[in-house]
């Protein structure tokens, strides 16, 4: 079986290290990759963007299942092209990808399968958009409705602050067209957390839970990241939670997709709240998360492949996945500055050593190679994984690979999975 991966972050290296242990793979290809997938996988310089390139390169390359890591070529209608081309795509057409693209028709899917999510209503004037926070009060949430990099959303406790959001996103424009409408909802309350299933537009079978670490300060502070680090299982995600969320969520989503015409194929990302009336949908993404897929994939014992395939083709039913007991913590070493402006090239030296201790995997985000060198090439650079039997021990192995790694432009939360291990 020859397969492409498309992007070059953590998360496809973890896709590409998972895959390449399949005995029933023949060529795995990654597009553009990076230097951790080039240990395992031939890079292929095309940019994840360049959707004509990619299609014409898995059709020379007789690729028989093409996994996208990122959420933009879904979004942009890789699979409805590679599908046109006969190739599988192991992800959602363009259409149902709209669940991660636009916020007001995650919402509205969710009312059509009454789904559990916070109360909502969206707006295209911005003076309805203040009428109607002047009417609710705060703390209000306000969204762009589009895709903005993970930052279109702003919880606002005050009303000052949501009419500011408002005006930022709809007058300012500062998301651009993503903010050309907003979503404006019931601010929930709860433990936030991750559940991961893959679908095959009918069936979804479980593939985890997991909570990120958004802000990139200790203890929740400073701005929003796309991950600072992530454990799995999530701490709160009881047996309950999980199959209420399955139940109430992930299925309906998907019968109401299918019923739509729409049906949804791929890794499905479900951010819920674990509120006092049981969980709620917060957002769907229509692929998997990064860190959340370096930190699943390192307890998954079954062969991926088979599933990915089986995702594809409508044959998911008959998969069934085993998983190893225990706990999975990754640390996300980053370039200081990041989220905001950081420096590029410096140097990193233990990596060899760091991946050998017990239980770690080193997956690379944002490096380059020059000569035998690893070099900083990104805000995340490195996603630092470890498994244990149990969550402290799974976060002392990952900070003692941590603290083998040597780079001084760099740095890391210290407390990743510390409140989970306190509240637990
Ligand atoms: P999203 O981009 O939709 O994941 O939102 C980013 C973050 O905003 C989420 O991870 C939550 O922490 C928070 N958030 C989004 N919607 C709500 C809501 N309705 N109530 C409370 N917090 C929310
Ligand atoms: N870590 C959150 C995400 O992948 O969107």
């Amino acid at each position: 079986m020859r397969v492409l991966i498309i992007g070059s972050g953590g998360r496809e290296h973890a896709l590409a290290w998972s895959i390449s242990a399949s005995p029933l793979l023949t060529a795995l290809f990654v597009a553009p990759g990076n230097p951790g997938t080039a240990n395992i996988a031939t890079n292929v310089p095309i940019s994840a963007k360049d959707i004509p390139a990619l299609v014409a390169f898995a059709q020379d390359q007789k690729i028989d299942l093409v996994v996208p890591g990122p959420e933009a070529p879904l979004v942009a209608g890789i699979a409805d092209a590679l599908g046109e081309a006969g190739i599988r795509c192991c992800g959602p057409s363009a259409a149902a990808a709209q669940l991660e693209g636009s916020k007001r028709f995650t919402k509205e899917i969710a009312d059509g399968a009454g789904i559990p999510t916070a109360d909502w209503a969206s707006f295209d004037d911005p003076d309805d958009a203040h009428d109607y926070v002047e009417d609710m009060g705060a703390p209000i949430v306000i969204k762009a409705d589009g895709l903005a990099a993970g930052k279109g959303v702003v919880v606002a406790a005050t009303l000052e602050e949501a009419h500011a959001a408002i005006s930022a996103i709809m007058e300012d424009k500062v998301h651009g067209a993503a903010g050309a409408e907003v979503v404006i909802e019931e601010c929930l309350v709860g433990e936030e957390i991750s559940v991961f299933a893959l679908c095959d537009g009918l069936d979804a079978i479980y593939l985890g839970s997991a909570a990120d670490h958004k802000r990139v300060g200790d203890n929740d502070t400073g701005p929003n990241t796309g991950g600072m680090g992530a454990i799995a299982p999530a701490p709160w995600a009881s047996a309950e939670v999980i199959e209420a969320s399955m139940a109430l969520i992930i299925r309906p989503a998907l019968a109401e997709m299918a019923a739509l015409g729409t049906p949804f194929r791929g890794f499905l990302f479900a951010g819920l709240m674990l509120t006092e009336a049981g969980p709620k949908l917060i957002e769907f993404n229509v692929r998997f998360g990064d860190p959340e897929c370096e930190t699943l994939l390192p307890l998954l014992r079954s062969d991926i492949l088979p599933a990915l395939l089986a995702a594809t083709d409508g044959q998911l039913a008959h998969v069934d996945l085993r998983w190893r007991a225990g706990t999975s913590a990754t640390v996300m070493l980053c370039a200081k500055g990041y989220p905001g402006a950081y420096a590029t090239g410096g140097e990193i030296y233990g990596l060899e050593e760091a991946g050998a201790l017990p239980g770690v995997t080193i997956f690379h985000a944002g490096t380059m190679l020059e000569q035998e060198a690893v070099l900083a090439n990104g805000g995340r650079v490195l996603a630092v994984n470890a498994v244990g039997d149990n969550l402290r021990q799974a976060i002392e192995l990952a900070y003692a690979a941590v603290d083998t790694i040597e780079w001084p432009d760099g740095f890391c939360r210290r407390d990743i999975g510390i409140r989970a291990l306190h509240a637990t």
